[in-house]
């Protein structure tokens, strides 16, 4: 039997969080974290969690798994566990509505401030915009980022500075305009993050590039942005 402890709370009927054990069949050694969370809420229902696609594309089920942030579809049990036991825990530095469920809402509302689409004021709206192949795989490694906040969750400069720091994922993001030769808004999408916190509270920790279930780096991204803005400013 494989051991399996999950952090517990609600705030309905529990003064306080508490880890709960529970076992599953050797079988799900084979498997993903998140069949072993669709198994157990079979027999307890109440138990809490995000999912959606199953397949590492939606980002929705990002949680702490053995001391590291990940995707509980993407993640194998025996890779997370080892021969010890699997543990989950909520996403860390984000507030816990309940079990494994955290609040998302600030976290989306720093996505929003830094205008997550491509503005273009050409004046060539109805039509195609090209892009020659090298400035399109400037991309490469931005475009892939499913916003699972696996990276900024697990950012001490994002825990220390939740309100001006935006964030590894969030600045992963704002690169991926700023570097999109489509976009006509660079210069103000940089002014927008020159002040002290935004970007340069980056401390490289690298927890972000550390965790990504998507192998990207964020850290890769935010000192592009900090490069970009020294040049602009000479
Ligand atoms: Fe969609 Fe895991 S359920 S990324």
């Amino acid at each position: 039997m494989i051991d399996v402890d999950i952090y517990r709370y609600n705030p309905e009927t529990d003064r306080e969080p508490h880890m709960q054990s529970f076992f599953v069949d050797d079988d799900f050694g084979k498997r993903m974290v998140l069949d072993v969370l669709e198994h157990l809420r079979e027999s307890d229902p109440s138990l809490a969690y995000r999912r959606s696609c199953r397949e590492g594309v939606c980002g929705s089920d990002g949680m702490n798994i053995n001391g590291k942030n990940a995707l509980a579809c993407i993640t194998p049990v025996t890779e997370a566990a080892g021969s010890g036991k699997l543990i989950l825990r909520p996403l860390t530095g984000m507030a816990v509505i309940r079990d494994l469920v955290v609040d998302q809402n600030h976290f989306f509302e720093q996505y929003a401030s830094i205008k997550p689409w491509l503005i273009n004021d050409s004046g060539t709206v109805d039509k195609e915009l090209h892009q020659s192949a090298a400035d399109r795989a400037k991309l490469d490694g931005l475009y892939e980022c499913i916003m699972c906040g696996c990276c900024t969750s697990g950012c001490p400069s994002w825990w220390w500075n939740p309100e001006k720091y935006l964030g590894p994922a969030v600045l992963l993001q704002a690169y991926r305009f700023i570097a999109d030769s489509r976009d006509t808004a660079s210069g103000e999408r940089l002014g927008a993050l020159s002040d002290h916190f935004s970007v340069y509270r980056c401390r490289d920790v690298g927890n972000c590039s550390w965790v990504c279930p998507k192998g990207l780096n964020p850290m890769g991204a935010i000192s592009d942005i900090r490069r970009t803005l020294l040049k602009t400013s000479l």
